[in-house]
Protein backbone atom coordinates (compact mmCIF):
# COMPACT_ATOMS: atom_id res chain seq x y z
CA UNK A 1 0.00 0.00 0.00
CA UNK A 2 1.25 3.23 -0.60
CA UNK A 3 0.56 6.83 0.20
CA UNK A 4 1.95 8.57 -2.84
CA UNK A 5 0.08 11.62 -3.77
CA UNK A 6 -1.99 11.86 -0.90
CA UNK A 7 -2.04 15.27 0.74
CA UNK A 8 -0.58 15.59 3.94
CA UNK A 9 -3.30 15.86 6.91
CA UNK A 10 -3.11 18.25 9.06
CA UNK A 11 -2.57 17.24 12.42
CA UNK A 12 -5.64 18.71 15.19
CA UNK A 13 -3.05 21.57 16.01
CA UNK A 14 -2.90 22.30 11.83
CA UNK A 15 0.26 21.35 11.18
CA UNK A 16 0.45 19.43 7.74
CA UNK A 17 2.93 16.34 9.19
CA UNK A 18 5.62 14.54 6.74
CA UNK A 19 6.24 11.95 9.05
CA UNK A 20 4.41 10.70 12.47
CA UNK A 21 5.65 7.65 14.70
CA UNK A 22 2.69 7.53 17.45
CA UNK A 23 3.70 4.89 20.40
CA UNK A 24 5.97 3.14 18.18
CA UNK A 25 6.78 -0.37 19.76
CA UNK A 26 8.65 -3.08 17.46
CA UNK A 27 9.64 -6.29 19.00
CA UNK A 28 11.38 -9.47 17.36
CA UNK A 29 10.68 -13.03 18.45
CA UNK A 30 13.44 -15.27 18.05
CA UNK A 31 13.23 -19.03 17.03
CA UNK A 32 13.32 -19.67 21.19
CA UNK A 33 10.10 -18.03 21.29
CA UNK A 34 11.65 -14.98 23.40
CA UNK A 35 10.76 -11.31 22.45
CA UNK A 36 13.23 -8.86 21.75
CA UNK A 37 12.58 -5.59 22.45
CA UNK A 38 14.08 -3.30 20.05
CA UNK A 39 12.04 0.24 19.51
CA UNK A 40 10.47 1.21 22.98
CA UNK A 41 7.93 3.49 22.25
CA UNK A 42 8.91 6.66 20.10
CA UNK A 43 6.91 9.20 19.36
CA UNK A 44 8.16 12.42 16.83
CA UNK A 45 6.91 14.38 14.32
CA UNK A 46 8.63 15.98 11.36
CA UNK A 47 6.68 18.65 9.96
CA UNK A 48 5.96 19.15 5.71
CA UNK A 49 8.14 22.08 4.83
CA UNK A 50 6.94 22.63 1.18
CA UNK A 51 10.49 24.02 -0.66
CA UNK A 52 12.90 23.08 2.22
CA UNK A 53 14.63 20.01 2.47
CA UNK A 54 15.60 18.87 5.72
CA UNK A 55 17.64 16.29 7.24
CA UNK A 56 16.28 14.44 10.31
CA UNK A 57 18.88 12.27 12.13
CA UNK A 58 18.25 9.18 14.22
CA UNK A 59 21.18 8.98 16.07
CA UNK A 60 21.79 6.03 18.75
CA UNK A 61 24.46 3.48 19.58
CA UNK A 62 24.98 0.09 17.36
CA UNK A 63 22.05 -1.99 18.51
CA UNK A 64 19.44 0.11 19.92
CA UNK A 65 17.07 0.12 17.49
CA UNK A 66 17.98 2.48 14.46
CA UNK A 67 17.41 0.40 11.35
CA UNK A 68 14.34 -1.06 13.09
CA UNK A 69 12.88 2.21 12.81
CA UNK A 70 13.42 2.69 9.46
CA UNK A 71 12.56 -0.53 8.39
CA UNK A 72 9.22 0.38 9.95
CA UNK A 73 8.77 3.53 8.07
CA UNK A 74 9.65 1.91 5.68
CA UNK A 75 6.85 -0.58 5.80
CA UNK A 76 9.06 -3.41 5.80
CA UNK A 77 8.09 -4.14 9.23
CA UNK A 78 4.97 -4.05 11.16
CA UNK A 79 5.04 -2.37 14.44
CA UNK A 80 4.12 -4.65 17.76
CA UNK A 81 2.15 -1.40 18.54
CA UNK A 82 1.76 2.78 17.61
CA UNK A 83 1.59 3.59 13.99
CA UNK A 84 3.73 5.64 11.68
CA UNK A 85 2.20 7.84 9.20
CA UNK A 86 3.24 9.27 6.13
CA UNK A 87 1.55 12.39 4.74
CA UNK A 88 -0.89 11.83 7.38
CA UNK A 89 -1.62 8.11 5.77
CA UNK A 90 -0.40 5.14 7.96
CA UNK A 91 2.06 2.84 6.46
CA UNK A 92 1.03 -0.77 6.33
CA UNK A 93 3.95 -1.90 3.73
CA UNK A 94 6.12 -0.92 1.10
CA UNK A 95 5.45 2.16 -0.95
CA UNK A 96 7.01 4.25 -3.99
CA UNK A 97 6.56 7.38 -1.59
CA UNK A 98 9.47 6.03 0.77
CA UNK A 99 12.79 5.39 -1.16
CA UNK A 100 15.65 3.35 1.07
CA UNK A 101 19.38 3.12 0.83
CA UNK A 102 21.09 1.23 3.27
CA UNK A 103 25.11 0.83 3.95
CA UNK A 104 25.54 -2.33 1.75
CA UNK A 105 25.22 -1.27 -1.57
CA UNK A 106 22.76 -2.75 -3.61
CA UNK A 107 22.65 -2.49 -7.27
CA UNK A 108 22.28 -4.46 -10.47
CA UNK A 109 25.50 -5.63 -11.74
CA UNK A 110 24.74 -6.24 -15.46
CA UNK A 111 23.63 -2.56 -15.56
CA UNK A 112 25.50 0.12 -16.52
CA UNK A 113 25.24 2.94 -14.22
CA UNK A 114 22.82 4.71 -16.03
CA UNK A 115 20.61 2.05 -16.65
CA UNK A 116 20.51 1.02 -12.91
CA UNK A 117 19.35 4.44 -12.22
CA UNK A 118 16.28 4.83 -14.91
CA UNK A 119 15.52 1.03 -13.44
CA UNK A 120 12.70 2.05 -11.78
CA UNK A 121 11.07 4.52 -13.88
CA UNK A 122 11.43 1.65 -16.96
CA UNK A 123 9.78 -0.73 -14.65
CA UNK A 124 6.87 1.99 -14.10
CA UNK A 125 7.01 2.51 -17.73
CA UNK A 126 7.56 6.17 -18.22
CA UNK A 127 8.75 6.60 -22.15
CA UNK A 128 12.16 6.85 -22.85
CA UNK A 129 13.00 10.33 -23.72
CA UNK A 130 11.54 11.29 -20.36
CA UNK A 131 13.63 8.36 -18.57
CA UNK A 132 17.00 9.79 -19.91
CA UNK A 133 15.94 13.43 -19.06
CA UNK A 134 15.35 12.26 -16.02
CA UNK A 135 18.59 9.82 -15.59
CA UNK A 136 20.63 12.37 -16.91
CA UNK A 137 19.35 15.03 -14.23
CA UNK A 138 19.95 12.49 -11.28
CA UNK A 139 23.50 11.83 -12.71
CA UNK A 140 24.05 15.15 -12.76
CA UNK A 141 23.15 15.53 -9.11
CA UNK A 142 25.20 13.17 -7.73
CA UNK A 143 28.39 13.53 -10.22
CA UNK A 144 27.86 10.50 -11.61
CA UNK A 145 27.64 11.70 -15.10
CA UNK A 146 30.84 10.98 -16.63
CA UNK A 147 30.29 7.33 -15.43
CA UNK A 148 27.34 6.72 -17.03
CA UNK A 149 28.30 3.72 -19.56
CA UNK A 150 30.48 2.29 -16.61
CA UNK A 151 29.17 -1.28 -14.76
CA UNK A 152 28.69 -0.90 -11.42
CA UNK A 153 31.82 -3.32 -10.54
CA UNK A 154 34.26 -0.90 -11.57
CA UNK A 155 33.47 1.91 -9.28
CA UNK A 156 34.71 2.95 -5.93
CA UNK A 157 32.71 2.53 -2.73
CA UNK A 158 31.30 5.94 -2.79
CA UNK A 159 30.54 6.09 -6.35
CA UNK A 160 28.36 2.97 -5.58
CA UNK A 161 26.57 4.84 -3.16
CA UNK A 162 25.86 7.76 -5.51
CA UNK A 163 24.60 5.31 -7.74
CA UNK A 164 21.93 4.29 -5.02
CA UNK A 165 21.23 7.48 -4.14
CA UNK A 166 20.49 8.22 -7.77
CA UNK A 167 18.27 5.53 -8.28
CA UNK A 168 16.09 6.20 -5.34
CA UNK A 169 15.80 9.74 -5.64
CA UNK A 170 14.44 9.34 -9.45
CA UNK A 171 11.11 7.74 -8.37
CA UNK A 172 10.75 11.29 -6.13
CA UNK A 173 10.06 9.87 -2.57
CA UNK A 174 8.31 12.13 -0.30
CA UNK A 175 10.86 10.39 2.09
CA UNK A 176 14.37 9.32 1.77
CA UNK A 177 15.10 6.65 4.23
CA UNK A 178 19.02 6.31 4.57
CA UNK A 179 20.32 3.78 6.99
CA UNK A 180 24.29 4.33 8.11
CA UNK A 181 24.46 4.71 3.94
CA UNK A 182 28.28 6.10 4.49
CA UNK A 183 28.79 3.69 6.90
CA UNK A 184 31.55 1.34 5.02
CA UNK A 185 33.18 4.35 3.47
CA UNK A 186 36.70 5.79 4.19
CA UNK A 187 36.52 9.02 6.12
CA UNK A 188 37.31 11.33 3.14
CA UNK A 189 34.61 9.72 0.86
CA UNK A 190 32.29 9.85 4.04
CA UNK A 191 32.70 13.74 4.04
CA UNK A 192 32.59 14.12 0.42
CA UNK A 193 29.23 12.01 0.69
CA UNK A 194 27.69 13.90 3.45
CA UNK A 195 28.14 17.05 1.73
CA UNK A 196 26.96 15.89 -1.23
CA UNK A 197 23.69 14.98 0.40
CA UNK A 198 23.08 18.78 2.01
CA UNK A 199 23.49 20.08 -1.59
CA UNK A 200 20.65 17.48 -2.89
CA UNK A 201 18.73 18.22 0.32
CA UNK A 202 18.62 21.96 -0.96
CA UNK A 203 18.30 21.16 -4.67
CA UNK A 204 15.57 18.32 -4.15
CA UNK A 205 14.09 20.12 -1.32
CA UNK A 206 14.09 16.52 0.14
CA UNK A 207 12.95 15.08 3.10
CA UNK A 208 15.38 12.50 4.38
CA UNK A 209 15.40 10.62 7.48
CA UNK A 210 19.10 9.34 7.96
CA UNK A 211 20.03 7.23 10.61
CA UNK A 212 23.36 7.03 12.51
CA UNK A 213 26.06 6.19 15.11
CA UNK A 214 28.53 8.56 14.38
CA UNK A 215 28.23 12.09 16.13
CA UNK A 216 29.92 14.13 13.59
CA UNK A 217 27.79 12.85 10.71
CA UNK A 218 24.59 13.95 12.86
CA UNK A 219 25.48 17.26 13.68
CA UNK A 220 27.18 17.91 9.99
CA UNK A 221 24.09 16.77 7.47
CA UNK A 222 21.41 17.11 10.32
CA UNK A 223 18.94 20.10 10.82
CA UNK A 224 17.30 18.13 13.68
CA UNK A 225 18.88 15.20 15.60
CA UNK A 226 16.84 13.05 18.03
CA UNK A 227 19.13 10.97 20.31
CA UNK A 228 18.18 7.75 21.02
CA UNK A 229 18.66 5.70 24.29
CA UNK A 230 20.86 1.90 23.93
CA UNK A 231 17.94 -0.86 23.13
CA UNK A 232 14.57 -0.53 23.03
CA UNK A 233 14.97 2.77 21.24
CA UNK A 234 13.41 5.56 22.45
CA UNK A 235 14.09 9.14 22.57
CA UNK A 236 16.45 11.14 25.00
CA UNK A 237 16.67 14.05 23.42
CA UNK A 238 15.25 16.31 20.34
CA UNK A 239 18.17 18.94 19.19
CA UNK A 240 17.67 21.65 16.98
CA UNK A 241 21.50 21.61 15.31
CA UNK A 242 22.00 25.38 14.34
CA UNK A 243 22.66 26.20 10.83
CA UNK A 244 26.07 27.06 10.91
CA UNK A 245 26.38 29.22 7.70
CA UNK A 246 27.76 27.19 4.76
CA UNK A 247 28.65 23.39 5.85
CA UNK A 248 31.95 22.64 4.36
CA UNK A 249 33.82 19.52 6.35
CA UNK A 250 36.89 22.61 7.59
CA UNK A 251 33.11 23.53 9.89
CA UNK A 252 34.34 20.03 11.42
CA UNK A 253 36.99 21.83 13.43
CA UNK A 254 35.43 24.78 14.54
CA UNK A 255 34.53 24.80 18.07
CA UNK A 256 30.70 25.76 17.63
CA UNK A 257 30.62 22.96 15.76
CA UNK A 258 32.78 20.46 18.52
CA UNK A 259 30.17 22.09 21.10
CA UNK A 260 27.60 20.53 19.86
CA UNK A 261 28.98 17.06 19.11
CA UNK A 262 30.19 17.02 22.87
CA UNK A 263 26.29 17.95 23.48
CA UNK A 264 25.38 14.91 21.50
CA UNK A 265 28.20 12.82 23.17
CA UNK A 266 27.26 13.63 25.94
CA UNK A 267 24.08 12.59 25.30
CA UNK A 268 24.56 9.61 23.56
CA UNK A 269 26.53 7.81 26.26
CA UNK A 270 25.23 8.92 29.59
CA UNK A 271 22.87 5.50 29.64
CA UNK A 272 25.87 2.94 28.33
CA UNK A 273 27.95 0.67 30.58
CA UNK A 274 31.18 2.12 31.62
CA UNK A 275 29.93 6.06 31.40
CA UNK A 276 30.53 8.55 33.99
CA UNK A 277 26.82 8.44 34.74
CA UNK A 278 26.36 4.78 35.59
CA UNK A 279 29.68 4.09 37.13
CA UNK A 280 29.63 3.63 40.65
CA UNK A 281 32.61 4.46 42.70
N1 LIG B 1 15.25 -10.30 13.00
C1 LIG B 1 15.63 -10.10 14.27
N2 LIG B 1 15.37 -11.03 15.24
C2 LIG B 1 15.73 -10.84 16.51
N3 LIG B 1 16.39 -9.73 16.94
C3 LIG B 1 16.69 -8.79 16.05
C4 LIG B 1 16.33 -8.91 14.67
N4 LIG B 1 16.75 -7.80 14.01
C5 LIG B 1 17.35 -7.04 14.94
N5 LIG B 1 17.31 -7.62 16.15
C6 LIG B 1 17.83 -7.07 17.41
O1 LIG B 1 17.15 -5.85 17.66
C7 LIG B 1 18.05 -4.88 18.15
C8 LIG B 1 18.01 -3.64 17.30
O2 LIG B 1 18.49 -3.96 15.99
P1 LIG B 1 18.72 -2.83 14.89
O3 LIG B 1 17.47 -2.10 14.69
O4 LIG B 1 19.32 -3.52 13.72
O5 LIG B 1 19.79 -1.89 15.62
P2 LIG B 1 20.74 -0.74 15.02
O6 LIG B 1 20.33 -0.49 13.62
O7 LIG B 1 20.55 0.44 15.91
O8 LIG B 1 22.15 -1.26 15.12
C9 LIG B 1 19.44 -5.52 18.20
O9 LIG B 1 19.67 -5.95 19.51
C10 LIG B 1 19.30 -6.69 17.26
O10 LIG B 1 20.12 -7.75 17.68
MG1 LIG C 1 21.39 -0.70 11.87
Amino acid sequence: MSAAGAAAQPTPAGVPLKLELAGLHVSYVTREGAAIEAVGGIDLQVPDKPGVGEIVVLLGPSGCGKSTVLKSVAGLLRPTRGEVRVGGQPVTGVGRDRGMVFQQYTSFGWLTVAENVGYGLRLAGVPKAQRQEQVEHYLQLVGLYDYRQLYPKSLSGGMKQRVAIARTLINRPRLLLMDEPFGALDPQTRWEMQTLLLEIARREDATIVLVTHDVSEAVYVGDTCYVLTPRPARIVERVEVPSFGDRTPALKAAPEFRAVEQALLARLYARLPGSAETVSR
